[in-house]
C-alpha cells in the first residue's frame, strides 16, 4: 500500500452514514456478548478509522489503542475520543508493513482487513502481538462481486471466504474458532453479509 491517504476525502462525514455506524454498533454488540470482556483489557482497534468500534467497546476495557494508516480518520478519532469511556492511545501505522512492539489482550476490528493484501502475514503478525489467551475478533465482508465500494481503490478483497481465513487462523495457531454472521449492510443494489470470526491464542 502507497503513503497516500486513501480516507481523506471521507473521514471528516465518515460518521454522518447511519448505516455504518449502525454495522459498528452490531458488530460491538456481538463481541460483548461472545468475548468475556474486563475492565483490565488493553484491546487495539486495527483500522480503528474514527472510532465508531472503539466507542462501543470502551466502557467494557481499559484501553482502546487505535491502529491506522490515515492520519485523517485518526485525526477525527483523537478529536472523539474525550467521550469515549476508556483510555486510548493512537498509533499512525500501516500494519501490512509495520509491526508494533507491544503486547495487547484482544483485537478487534470492523471492515478493515479486506484493505490489507496478506491475510496470512496478518494474522500471524496478530497472534504475536495478543498475550497468551489474548482474543480476536475481526469482522468484515462475506464473499461479494467487487460491487460493495463505488472506488475499488486501496481493496485488496472483495470479502473473504469464512473457510480460508479458519485455515490461515488455524495455520499460524489461533484456536477455538467461531464464524457468525453480525451485521447485513443494505445498498440499493445487493445486501451485503458482514461475519464476525473470534478466535483465542
Ligand atoms: C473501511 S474503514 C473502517 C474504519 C472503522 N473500523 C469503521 O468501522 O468505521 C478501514 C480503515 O482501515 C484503515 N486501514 C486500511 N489499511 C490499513 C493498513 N494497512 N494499516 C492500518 N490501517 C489500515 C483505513 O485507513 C481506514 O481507517
Amino acid at each position: 500500500m502507497s503513503n497516500k491517504d486513501l480516507f481523506q476525502h471521507k473521514s471528516k462525514n465518515w460518521d454522518m452514514n447511519s448505516k455504518r455506524v449502525k454495522n459498528a454498533n452490531a458488530i460491538a454488540s456481538n463481541i460483548i456478548k461472545k468475548v468475556k470482556l474486563n475492565n483490565n483489557m488493553r484491546v487495539m482497534d486495527l483500522g480503528a478509522g474514527t472510532g465508531l468500534l472503539s466507542y462501543f467497546i470502551a466502557p467494557y476495557i481499559s484501553e482502546i489503542v487505535a491502529v491506522d494508516n490515515s492520519e485523517s480518520m485518526l485525526e477525527v478519532f483523537k478529536i472523539k475520543c474525550d467521550e469515549f469511556d476508556c483510555k486510548t492511545q493512537v498509533i499512525q501505522k500501516d500494519i501490512s508493513v509495520e509491526t508494533i512492539d507491544e503486547k495487547f489482550d484482544g483485537v478487534i476490528s470492523s471492515m478493515t482487513i479486506h484493505h490489507i493484501e496478506n491475510q496470512k502475514e496478518l494474522f500471524f503478525k496478530l497472534f504475536n502481538m495478543l498475550n497468551d489467551g489474548g482474543f480476536l475478533a475481526l469482522a468484515d465482508l462475506d464473499i461479494e462481486d467487487g460491487s460493495f465500494h463505488s472506488d475499488n481503490n486501496g481493496v485488496f478483497h472483495f470479502g473473504f471466504d469464512r473457510e480460508e481465513l479458519r485455515n490461515i487462523a488455524l495455520e499460524v495457531g489461533f484456536k477455538d474458532i467461531e464464524f457468525s454472521t453480525v451485521s447485513t449492510i443494505n445498498k440499493p443494489h445487493c445486501d451485503f453479509d458482514i461475519f464476525l470470526i473470534i478466535a483465542y491464542k
